[in-house]
């Protein structure tokens, strides 16, 4: 007879082995699950404080594995404190002819092709920031040495943006910044947009990049001017909308080619849809200009007044819904998405 059954000892043996088996299997599942948590815990933000927060996630999975049923998914982060406890208030701003890009990357390790989100909070708001460029290097530099520390210490998540015009054709800085707004929105639903001049560095932390109900306009003062205002109604340098806001303008005008006019259409537009502008409180809203001769390919726009006069009957028809433009390239740099564009000429 070829078969055979196994006796009472073999039968006993069989059952611690299956034992064995059984509690080897428990344990090898417990293993992946915790190593599984802790490896999405990781993937979401690879900071320190994250793989403490990690650590402490698998301690507990630990203690908890008697009923392995009850594990629960992390908690998702909170949200940042209302005011930021990072803060510094007013500083002493530093233009060092030394300084490298290589250095500032060095000082914003957390920030990646450009964007940045706090690791232990959830942002108020996500802020595009657009900056109008061309051939303007030490200044952009300059910019990004302050502002990128600047916007992390507000707790923001948010992406800065240098927009350059290819070409020598005359500088056109409100349709450069209308092709920025497009062109974040394909990488993320900023619900604010921030347009800021190249060579404009804030001076206050204070003074928040963050969007209001109403369009906000952050330069009250520059040291080139005293601090004071330029003029009334001045809504130039430096100034923040909401997406929807600025899409109610249909953004700025296409039509402003060299220096001036482009912001005051912008106003003009803001006052046609009855909002009102707002401007935080001048002992913040303080920047300091970094010095320059004015640039070639950036003259008097000696037409604006013209223009002006025409916004009211145009601008329906003139802004974002006919900003026709040809990106050239779209590089993603540490510390700012590069987009070089063809935006014609007048
Ligand atoms: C403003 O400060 C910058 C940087 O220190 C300097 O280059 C510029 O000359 C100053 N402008 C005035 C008018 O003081």
């Amino acid at each position: 007879m070829g078969f055979c059954l196994p006796g009472y000892k073999t039968l006993r043996r069989g059952k611690y082995v299956l034992l064995l088996f059984v509690s080897l299997s428990v344990l090898a599942w417990i293993a992946t699950f915790s190593g599984e948590i802790v490896k999405s815990a990781q993937i979401f933000s690879a900071s320190p404080q994250t793989l403490v927060q990690a650590d402490s996630l698998r301690d507990q999975l630990n203690t908890e594995t008697a009923a392995p049923n009850q594990i629960e998914t992390p908690t998702p982060k909170a949200e940042c404190p209302k005011e930021s406890p990072l803060l510094q208030g007013a500083v002493k701003l530093s233009f060092e002819s030394s300084l490298t890009l290589k250095d500032v990357e060095s000082k914003n390790k957390g920030v990646t092709d450009g964007e940045y989100e706090p690791s232990d909070c959830t942002a108020s708001q996500s802020v595009a920031v657009l900056i109008p460029h061309r051939s303007r290097e030490r200044h952009l530099l300059y910019l990004l040495n302050h502002l990128h520390p600047f916007l992390q210490r507000q707790q923001l998540h948010y992406a800065i943006y240098v927009i350059q015009q290819a070409g020598d054709a005359t500088f056109n800085r409100a349709k450069l910044l209308n092709v920025g707004y497009l062109e974040a929105l394909k990488d993320y639903s900023w619900e604010c947009f921030v347009f800021h001049d190249v060579d404009l560095v804030p001076e206050n932390d204070h003074n928040l990049y963050v969007c209001d109900n109403q369009p906000k306009h952050l330069v009250v003062g520059r040291n080139a001017t005293g601090y004071k205002l330029r003029y009334k109604g001045y809504f130039g340098g430096v100034t923040a909308m909401t997406k929807d806001q600025f899409l109610q303008v249909n953004g700025f005008s296409n039509t402003y080619w060299g220096w001036g006019g482009e912001d005051d259409d912008l106003r003009i537009r803001v006052e046609l849809q009855k909002m009102k502008i707002v401007r935080p409180p001048a002992d913040v809203a303080r920047y300091t200009m970094v010095f320059h001769k004015r640039d070639s390919g950036n003259e008097i726009n000696k037409d604006r007044m013209r223009l002006l006069g025409q916004t009211p009957l145009v601008w329906k028809k003139d802004g974002l819904n006919s900003c026709t433009y040809k990106t050239m390239l779209l590089e993603r740099q540490p510390l700012y998405v590069n987009v070089t564009v063809d935006i014609g000429k007048p």
